[in-house]
């Protein structure tokens, strides 16, 4: 089982945390409204903590749960606190419209927060194609995983595992580009050809 802190007190933190707390792992909350954290702590139950914001997080493992713009300066924030720790990065930095990326074409901010981290420190880009909502359903979903440290990778989809979910691994963290193309992709798809938000992509394999 794993060590993790998630920083947030959204719907994504809720949401991973309910099932890291399921998955048997441990758990901080980190949120810059300490009662906030503390709401959240409670509400997970199982022996979930807070912590301190912009101090050393308790788990090796730091899922970011924040709006996609405040992902590179809550790292920068942190700074040294987060050296040798696995950063998790979930967002999804879509425009208001919803009809594109509000980043520059060719760059990520999962790449934003490895430049933004300490050397110490790897980045992994995760659950940013899985639906919060879907998610909290708690139903077997694959989560697409990129980044460049396979030890962190690792560690990540065991993570993952613990949740009752499959870790799909696609590459390095120039991947991680294209994972963000792909929640705008299902953006597009809950606006369009689905209808609502209540899917997830699955990969088969044709018998
Ligand atoms: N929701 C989904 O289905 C889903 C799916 C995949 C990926 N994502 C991605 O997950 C990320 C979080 O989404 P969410 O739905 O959980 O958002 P959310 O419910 O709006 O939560 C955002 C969190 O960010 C915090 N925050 C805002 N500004 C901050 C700042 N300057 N410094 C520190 N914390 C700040 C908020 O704290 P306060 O309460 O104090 O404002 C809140 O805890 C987003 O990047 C999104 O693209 C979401």
């Amino acid at each position: 089982m794993s060590s993790i802190s998630i920083i947030g007190t959204g719907n994504m933190a809720s949401t991973i945390g309910a099932l890291a707390v399921a998955g048997g792992n441990t758990v901080e909350v980190v949120g810059r409204d300490q009662s906030k954290a503390a709401e959240l702590a409670k509400t997970l139950g199982g022996g979930t903590t807070t912590g301190e914001f912009g101090a050393v997080p308790a788990g090796d493992i730091v899922i970011v749960a924040l709006g996609y713009a405040n992902v590179v300066p809550v790292v920068a924030q942190y700074g040294d606190a987060l050296g040798g720790k696995v950063i998790v990065d979930v967002c999804n930095p879509v425009n208001s419209a919803g009809d594109g990326l509000a980043i520059p074409d060719g760059t990520s901010i999962a790449e934003g927060v490895a430049a933004a981290a300490p050397a110490s420190a790897s980045v992994v880009k995760a659950f940013n194609t899985t639906f919060g909502a879907v998610l909290a359903k708690g139903q077997p979903l694959d989560v697409l995983i990129a980044g460049d440290d396979e030890h962190a990778k690792a560690g990540v989809a065991e993570f993952v595992e613990s949740l009752d979910l499959r870790p799909l691994d696609v590459g390095g963290l120039t991947m991680a580009q294209y994972l963000e193309g792909t929640g705008l992709v299902m953006i597009g798809l809950a606006q369009h050809g689905v209808g609502n938000f209540d899917f997830a992509l699955c990969v088969t394999s044709p018998s």
